[in-house]
């Protein structure tokens, strides 16, 4: 293995220096077990966080800290400022056209994340849009937070889910879609990438088909915006909905961008402080969008640290960060291919950073665990997409997912666990 590597290695970019990136995440720095220097690559459940991220938090915290859109004094104001600055920088970052009316980032709501961003489009839109005789189309690959709040709206109102197979090589069969999209299809809501095998799905494309049957269009980004440049308009989309703490920004919020027109129709998603215009026993009327979407003290800190995360991406340089992480991903598939007994799961044309296997008839969780007794940090199970597993039919996998700071040292050292694993357990 170790003589056949070197004319094989796919060229990083020079230029890109991994050891500057990786100084700048102190998690990284650190041993775990018996002085063992840790690997990373579990990614794709969430990120590590750079210095420039945990250093804004403390500020924020330190002295900054205060309410917003409420007070008359000068930390409030400042932090209402920067708080809503940030909205406009995630429109830019995804960027969000202008839309008929107001500004771009009108259009961007705060979530806590990609699940709470689903969750309020079914809950808002899906409550007042659908009704028995209408259909969802959902893929097979969807993460559960993709799927769970699609059903749960579905038995409420009597619209149907619909399925839309995936290949044996873990590709969305469109030509599937194609047949399932009628005039009866309100909604199409699929992810971008798939956390469990990495495949890129042709979002455009759907949005055109679906926009063609009359249906609206919502994007899990969950797992594209931290691997690859989004441009929700160019995408067409009608709804996109991420996570910050999947790029490098702190847990427990997200966004979700969704189409000027459709926001404004959608009721409020929950009722409180600051989403209202005027309240009194007699009715209440509610904020403008976005605000109508935010009831009661937001995660101001966390809002202002993904600003400062995607500033750190775009000073990074978001292409190069993705080059980067296209050919670690070529070098891990090939090194993983030398390996005896080893099967990938999902093999799509087009993929983005995920790398899943299964090894033999070791169970995923047994090879997890001795894995991480090296330092080596993979996700094993289900990946929170059970109907994939069941599809592919098998009970989970090892997911090696990569990120920016990642090395082909990392992938060198999860190829010698492997071979460890396959000793112990063959
Ligand atoms: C594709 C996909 N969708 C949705 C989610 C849910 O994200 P969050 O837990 O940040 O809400 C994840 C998280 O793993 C994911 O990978």
């Amino acid at each position: 293995m170790e003589a056949a590597r070197p004319q094989r290695e796919p060229a990083l970019d020079a230029d890109y220096d991994v050891e500057a990136v990786r100084a700048q995440f102190p998690a990284l720095q650190q041993e775990v077990y018996d002085e063992q220097p840790l690997v990373y690559l579990d990614n794709a459940a969430t990120t590590q966080k750079p210095q420039a991220v945990v250093d804004r938090l403390e500020r924020y915290y330190t002295r900054e800290n205060a309410n917003v859109h409420r007070g008359v004094h000068v930390l409030s104001q400042q932090a209402s400022s920067a708080y809503e600055a940030v909205r406009e920088r995630v429109a830019d970052f995804i960027g969000a056209p202008e839309p008929d009316r107001g500004p771009a980032h009108a259009q961007i709501v705060y979530t806590r994340g990609t699940t709470e961003a689903i969750n309020l489009v079914a809950a808002t839109w899906g409550r007042s849009e659908l009704e028995a005789g209408d259909e969802v189309l959902l893929s097979r690959m969807e993460h559960h937070s993709n799927i769970v709040p699609w059903q749960r709206i579905c038995e409420e109102t009597g619209a149907e889910l619909k399925v839309i197979p995936v290949t044996d090589r873990g590709e969305l069969d469109v030509e599937a879609l194609e047949a399932l999209l009628s005039e009866r299809t309100e909604l199409v809501a699929v992810t971008h990438v798939s956390n469990t095998l990495g495949t890129i799905n042709p979002v455009e494309r759907i949005t055109e088909k679906a926009h063609a049957a009359g249906a609206k269009v919502l994007v899990d980004g969950a797992q594209s915006v931290p691997h690859m440049e989004i441009d929700v308009a160019e995408l067409g989309v009608d709804f996109f909905c991420f996570s910050g703490h999947k790029m490098y920004g702190p847990t427990g919020i997200g966004a979700l961008y969704g189409r000027r027109k459709l926001l404004d129709a959608m009721p409020p998603y929950q009722g409180g402080g600051d989403m209202i215009d005027e309240v009194s026993f007699g009715g209440t009327t509610y904020a403008e969008v976005p605000h109508k979407f935010e009831a009661g003290t937001p995660s101001i800190a966390d809002v202002i640290a993904l600003g400062a995360a995607a500033a750190w991406l775009d000073d990074m340089g978001r292409e190069r960060v993705h080059e980067h992480e296209r050919a670690l991903l070529r070098y891990a598939t090939e090194r993983a291919r030398e390996i005896d007994d080893i099967r990938l799961i999902g093999t799509a044309r087009e993929k983005a950073s995920v790398l899943s296997f299964l090894l033999g008839d070791v169970h995923p969780y047994d090879a997890g665990t001795v894995l991480d007794r090296l330092g080596i940090a993979v996700r094993t199970g289900h990946h929170c997409t059970q109907p994939l597993m069941e599809r592919l039919e098998i009970p989970g996998t090892v997911r090696a997912s990569l990120a920016c700071y990642n090395t082909r040292e990392d992938i060198d050292r999860l190829a010698e666990g492997l071979e460890k694993v396959r000793t112990m357990f063959g």
